[in-house]
């Protein structure tokens, strides 16, 4: 993979940051667009636009194949079944809520338990939280061990015969670990149990195949692929979709409505109420188109060789402490300097145009885990380099510089 023809995608760095050159090492939060996506959104409001699904003239029709084809774009990079799998959403965070709420609706009662991990989003917790106020069922969390990993057994330790569903992330955003998904479905199914993943951190950088992982619910957020924000996926098999209630109520979703009874519409118009996120849903299609020519085995080895060699740089620093050590472990690498806050690491990182992320990355479990408020986290995405890790070894040098450490 040729890295500076990728980075040349991007016009972001044609801009300085306080007259330096920009280093992005905060894709884990959100990644950069390429100009294909930017210029998609630009043309199909200049050229293309309609509303989608509802009127019968010329731009209508095309914008709705444009819409659709995304659908179909996302059902193929996933080795989804069927493309009516793929429910659109404003985000991974409204994926995971609409399966809590219809999952929830359906099959929670009191005293049923959810089981998640410690490792989880507060988007892959405070929605089953929810449940727990209204329903009164009870949340049980995987723990993590002392790499902060989370094996197998430790969710096998966990599961009841109370145990209705199992979220799990596939990727952690703050140790990088990632989950071995395919074993904790076959275990969960096994026992009768659903299971969802937390995809987020995932499917930008693992090859994915919804088929073969045999996962139940899998949630993605456009924004962290490349893609515009406001459009998420969320993937569930055909038997969830046909079972579960619809989310959301409005336009779009019915099949007939009268004044004692509604019938709600096909897949997937039974979870997409309303106008969607259009424009983004189009250009995301250039999203997955970008990073299918690239290829994702190449963006998982690209990443692992930055992750391998910004591990040795910060692991040789004496003033850094890494936080969790997983067995299989993705780009993403959260650390604390002993004496320094995180956010000031962040902000001194700042001046120097390198761009990470500090504080609990919406991980408050984990960090209480690990009893740290706050930790520093960098994070990569196609457009790295190990130059890239030079200046961030450069600047956490002037950090510690600024605090009198060694
Ligand atoms: C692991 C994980 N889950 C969920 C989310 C929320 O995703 P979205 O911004 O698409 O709602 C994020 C985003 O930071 C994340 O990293």
């Amino acid at each position: 993979m040729n890295v500076s023809d990728t980075k040349k995608e991007f016009p972001i760095f044609d801009n300085k940051v306080h007259n330096n050159d920009l280093i992005y090492l905060d894709s884990a939060n959100s990644s950069q667009k390429p100009r294909v996506v930017i210029d998609r959104i630009y043309d199909f409001y200049t050229k293309e636009f309609s509303n989608v699904g509802r009127s019968v003239h010329y731009l209508a029709i095309a914008a709705t194949n444009l819409y659709e084809n995304t659908r179909v774009s996302v059902q193929k990079y996933i080795n989804a079944l069927d493309k009516n799998e793929i429910v659109f959403t404003k985000g991974a965070t409204e994926a995971i809520n609409l399966v809590a709420n219809t999952f929830g609706q359906k099959y929670l009662e009191e005293g049923d338990e959810v089981l998640l991990t410690e490792l989880e989003h507060h988007s892959n917790y405070v929605p089953w939280h929810f449940l727990r106020k209204s329903k009164n069922i009870k949340i049980e969390f995987a723990e993590i061990n002392n790499d902060g990993d989370i094996t197998l057994d430790s969710i096998e330790k966990k599961i009841t015969n109370k145990t209705k569903i199992i979220c799990v992330t596939h990727l952690s955003n703050v140790t990088g670990a990632i989950l071995p998904i395919k074993d904790i479905a076959k275990l969960a199914h096994s026992k009768g149990i659903p299971i969802l993943i937390d995809g987020c951190q995932g499917a930008p950088h693992l090859k994915l195949d919804m088929q073969d992982l045999d996962c139940d619910f899998y949630a993605i957020s456009g924004h962290k692929m490349y893609g515009p924000t406001g459009i998420g996926i969320l993937y569930a098999k055909k038997k969830w979709l046909d079972e579960l209630p619809p989310y959301q109520g409005g336009g779009g979703m019915i099949k007939e409505v009268n004044k004692n009874v509604i019938s709600y519409g096909d897949l997937p118009n039974k979870y997409e109420a309303g106008t969607m996120a259009t424009a983004q849903v189009i250009a995301f299609n250039e999203s997955i188109k970008f990073l299918e020519k690239i290829g994702i085995d190449n963006i998982e080895k690209h990443e692992k060789e930055l992750l391998n060699y910004a591990t040795e740089i910060l692991g040789n620093n004496n003033s850094i402490n890494i936080v969790g050590n997983p067995k299989n472990k993705g780009g993403v690498i959260s650390f604390t300097i002993e004496g320094v806050h995180p956010h000031d690491i962040a902000t001194i990182l700042d001046e120097d145009g390198v761009a990470i992320r500090a504080g609990h990355h919406c991980c408050q479990i984990l960090h209480q885990k690990l009893g740290l408020p706050a930790t520093a986290r960098v994070s990569f995405g196609v457009y790295n380099t190990k130059e890239d890790i030079d200046q961030l070894d450069k600047s956490i040098e002037k950090c510690k510089n600024i605090f009198n450490l060694k």
